[in-house]
């Protein structure tokens, strides 16, 4: 058997023995409810929450119950390897770290800590913009991490490309455009507290550090943070855009660009015409519509639309191993982690969210190896049935 990945099962074990458990839950169910036991009430309620009614949310997890993986043995699995190839480049694993706004709610050290941990397991960062920590404090804390960058993309050129020539000047690979957050969604949660961590000045690093974003203030950001606020939200999104928009970041970034928010077959064609080099089939793991549907489900329509022509990932839901590997039968190139790893991250900081990397990892190689296969590159949609 593969070592490398399944090997943290047995180190758990072998730890076991010697009287030590791993740091907190490796149960994917109860590991929110730790969190939350840590977090203070707002930065929780802003992490586990989503649009409305939540019933996106809900509906993510449900889709992966309607697919059942069907066990094969006797294939000969001893050997497996979870690497994969993305924009002519491999990756270790099929798992990327979301871009996670504001992770200074769930640790001091932030996206600092969850970058130490791309470095020490090879699992990407995708940086949000709205990040805590900025681009350079994070690529100077993990020269090593592979590192890409999420855009929300302001509504002013100078201040956009004052932020792709940061990203390219501190190494981040690859551009990450979310296009599904050009308004802010009906969060009751956060509604209900009047809480948005942006209006605490949470989150705004990359802003408050940009030099084309401090021209743009009346005053400066020290003396006057309600107006460096109330200008980041003027300028944070605009609702105006088309697809013709598209080309500016096409001609202003040079490496991989990638559309993140994508559920219908016509937005994926339209994505691919723009000259897209991948697309994240993701619903913001329910956090922008309610009553929306599973991004599981889109999934398996992007796929048919435009599998043949572009690199499909995904998100929203993803909570286990088997989960990642249904996301994989289905067409997916590779997934991204969202909220487990700010939990685990809330719960240890970088070992925090390590501890969750490894043990969603360990399942990966487990349940590829069980349901006889392996390489991820193996999987397609016959290892399933329809429940
Ligand atoms: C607290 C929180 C903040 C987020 N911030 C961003 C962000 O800044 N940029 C972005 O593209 N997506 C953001 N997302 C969405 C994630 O990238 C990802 O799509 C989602 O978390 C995946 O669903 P999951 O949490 O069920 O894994 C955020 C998600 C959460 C939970």
């Amino acid at each position: 058997m593969s070592t490398l990945y399944a090997g943290y099962q047995d180190q758990i074990y072998r730890s076991g023995t010697a009287g030590r458990r791993p740091p907190f839950t490796t149960d994917h169910s109860r590991l929110e409810r730790a969190a939350r036991d840590v977090m203070a009430p707002q930065a929780y309620g802003y992490i586990a929450g989503a649009a409305g009614s939540e019933a996106t949310m809900r509906a993510n997890r449900a889709a992966f119950d309607h697919h059942g993986l069907v066990p094969r043995v006797l294939r000969d699995v001893s050997e497996r390897d979870l690497s994969i190839e993305l924009f002519g480049s491999r990756l270790p694993t099929p798992l990327l770290l979301a871009p996670v706004g504001a992770l200074g709610l769930a640790h001091p050290d932030g996206e600092i800590a969850a970058a130490r941990a791309a470095e020490e397991t090879g699992v990407p960062l995708v940086l949000s913009t709205v990040s805590s920590h900025s681009i350079e404090e994070v690529a100077a804390a993990a020269p090593r991490a592979r590192r890409w960058f999420q855009l929300y993309w302001p509504n002013d050129t100078e201040l956009t490309l004052s932020l792709l020539e940061r990203a390219v000047a501190n190494r981040y690979e690859v551009l990450v455009v979310t296009l599904d957050a050009f308004a802010l969604a009906w969060r009751p949660r956060d509604l209900d507290r009047g809480y948005l961590p942006f209006h605490r000045l949470h989150g705004l690093a990359n802003y408050l550090t940009d030099p084309a974003f401090r021209h743009l203030l009346p005053k400066p950001a020290e003396t006057d943070p309600a107006g460096a606020v109330q200008r980041w939200s003027e300028l944070f999104n605009d609702a105006s855009r088309t697809w013709a928009s598209i080309p500016f970041l096409r001609e202003h970034w040079h490496g991989p660009l990638v559309l993140k928010g994508i559920c219908h077959p016509g937005d994926a064609r339209a994505a691919v015409d723009s000259g897209a080099d991948a697309i994240v089939v993701s619903n913001h793991g329910g956090r922008q519509i309610d009553g929306g549907v599973a991004a599981l489900d889109a999934l398996e329509a992007v796929v048919a639309a435009v599998g043949d022509r572009t690199t499909v990932l995904f998100d929203s839901g993803i909570r286990t191993g088997a989960d990642t590997v249904k996301a994989l039968a289905l067409g997916a190139r590779a997934v991204l982690l969202g909220r487990p790893y700010v939990y685990g991250l809330a719960l240890g900081g970088t070992k925090g969210v390590i501890h969750v990397l490894r043990g969603l990892l360990a399942e990966l190689d487990l349940t590829l190896a069980m349901t006889g296969h392996r390489t991820p590159a193996a999987l397609d949609p016959s290892v399933l049935v329809r429940t």
